[in-house]
């Protein structure tokens, strides 16, 4: 009954969420990022690709001034509220809420990819525990598509014939990037090829760059982040359990122990928050790897790594080791002078898109609220937390419409839950895998290279020294 309580309860802070978030922008102006393009585009781009518009997606939509978060049409409020971590990957997939055979159908896929045995002996060769997590993720990550040997064997590997774009070198660097009627990388649209009875290879190729990899790759980064928490631990990986959420089964596999509905809860609500964020780093990085016709475990990889840097996934283990240093709320305002002197940047606030409050942060911080009760260290941690967003918002945050972003309060809540902070970065991977796979599917689609360009501001014609008068 208790369980049920805390599950309603969770349920309301999020809806309450909704509404409160909904009460703060709704009079805010919407950016024109929601129409079809018709390219070439003119569009202002500063440095880092910085307002770039590289694509069309049907996926999902951020929007920054107001603290929006859509995926495939549907809220990310309603979406915690009310679906779980497999519905939510389907409808990244697919484009529409599963049915309930449907849903059973992609459930039971991902239960079937749990067990890795070939990658984890792999990477049990490697010494885990003294291994960042994010590392050992993606060699694990990368080590996954060795389950699939055929893909290295010379039928499998891709066709250039079957890609639409331009190699870089073919790219004359005298020619305009954009626009230009003669620029020689025009590309035609693939012909649509007869289709031929495939070989077996052909098929084994399909499968190991399609569908079976991408579920393989969503259930397979959890099944390794588990055995990596364990390693960290001093244990041994464990089995999957096939009666368990994808959420629930994480858990177990870190822990030991079949976590209780609320723990499982929790999680589901953290990955389905996780799960896509439009062109961010990591997603990105997908993507450029995925358009060189390279496979979906190299793309998964590069995401992997552009996560773990602190600007961006890392973030997270970064908050939860500054709160533990600020020590105390009533610390918060010393630390805060201190940093904002030595001009500092306080992780866990800031976004390149969001200048209005993250709506993930709207959820997780409640939820936050929640976990800590009756844990009095955490308790510490969630009032510093809190001291150090009002801090903020009042001094550079005000000025510069700096906010919390996901990664402030998802670190309190994972804590709570007996995770090590080591292990935030990788559980962001376990669920943004399924919006880096998600994308790479649909640009491929109508794949073109990510090909973009420097501005030379370096020397023209040096006379060569030889190296004995240098
Ligand atoms: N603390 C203090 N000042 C900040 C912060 C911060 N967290 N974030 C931005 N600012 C300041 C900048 O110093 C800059 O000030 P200036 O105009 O006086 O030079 C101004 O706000 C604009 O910031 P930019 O750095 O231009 O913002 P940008 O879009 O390039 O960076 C980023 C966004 C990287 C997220 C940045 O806010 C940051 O470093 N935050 C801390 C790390 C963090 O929390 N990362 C997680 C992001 S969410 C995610 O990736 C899942």
């Amino acid at each position: 009954m208790e369980m049920n309580q805390d599950i309603a309860a969770i349920t309301d802070l999020i809806l309450k969420a909704k509404e409160k978030a909904r009460k703060e922008t709704s009079n805010e102006p919407e950016p024109g990022l929601t129409q079809e393009v018709d390219w070439p585009i003119q569009c202002t781009v500063g440095p880092g690709l910085e307002g770039a518009i590289a694509s069309e997606t049907k996926i999902g939509y951020v929007n920054g001034a107001k603290g929006w978060l859509i995926y495939r049409g549907y809220d990310i409020f309603d979406l915690c509220a009310y679906s779980t971590f497999e519905e939510v990957t389907f409808l990244l997939l697919y484009g529409s809420l599963p049915g309930k055979a449907e849903l059973a159908e992609f459930k039971q896929e991902l239960v079937s990819h749990r067990t890795l045995n070939k990658t984890l002996r792999l990477i049990m060769g490697f010494p885990l525990e003294e291994m960042n997590a994010m590392s050992a993720l993606r060699l694990g990550a990368n080590s996954m598509r060795h389950e699939f040997t055929y893909m290295d064997q010379e039928e499998g590997r891709p066709s250039t014939s079957d890609a639409i774009g331009a190699d870089e070198d073919s790219i004359p660097m005298e020619t305009k990037p954009m626009g230009e009627e003669h620029a020689i990388y025009e590309f035609k649209r693939k012909a649509e090829k007869k289709r031929k009875a495939k070989t077996k290879e052909q098929q084994q190729l399909e499968d190991a760059c399609g569908r079976d990899a991408v579920y393989h790759l969503i259930s397979g980064v959890a099944t390794i982040t588990a055995a990596i928490a364990r390693v960290h631990q001093g244990k041994m990986p464990i089995d999957p359990d096939p009666e368990l959420s994808h959420a629930g089964n994480f858990l177990y596999m870190m822990t030991g122990k079949r976590p209780t509905p609320v723990e499982e809860r929790i999680m589901d609500i953290a990955l389905i928050l996780h799960a896509d964020h439009g062109m961010n780093a990591s997603t990105f990085a997908s993507m450029v790897v995925a358009s060189t016709l390279s496979d979906i475990y190299f793309s998964v990889g590069a995401g992997i790594g552009a996560l773990s840097g602190p600007l961006h996934g890392g973030a997270n283990e970064e908050v939860v080791r500054m709160l533990h240093a600020i020590g105390s709320p009533d610390k918060v305002k010393a630390w805060m002078e201190k940093t904002a002197k030595s001009k500092g940047k306080v992780s866990g606030f800031g976004h390149r898109v969001y200048k209005a409050y993250d709506p993930r942060a709207r959820i997780l911080g409640p939820l936050a609220k929640f976990v800590v009760k009756g844990n009095p260290e955490a308790e510490n941690l969630y009032q510093t937390a809190r001291v150090l967003e009002q801090e903020v918002t009042a001094t550079i945050g005000a000025k510069k419409n700096i906010f919390p972003n996901v990664d402030f309060y998802s670190g309190i809540v994972y804590s709570c839950m007996g995770i090590a902070p080591e292990i935030f970065t990788p559980i962001f991977a376990v669920s943004r895998v399924s919006g880096w796979t998600a994308r790479v599917f649909e640009y491929l689609q109508n794949n073109r290279i990510f090909r973009p360009r420097a501005m030379y501001t370096g020397e023209f014609n040096k006379d060569y020294t030889p190296l004995d008068k240098r």
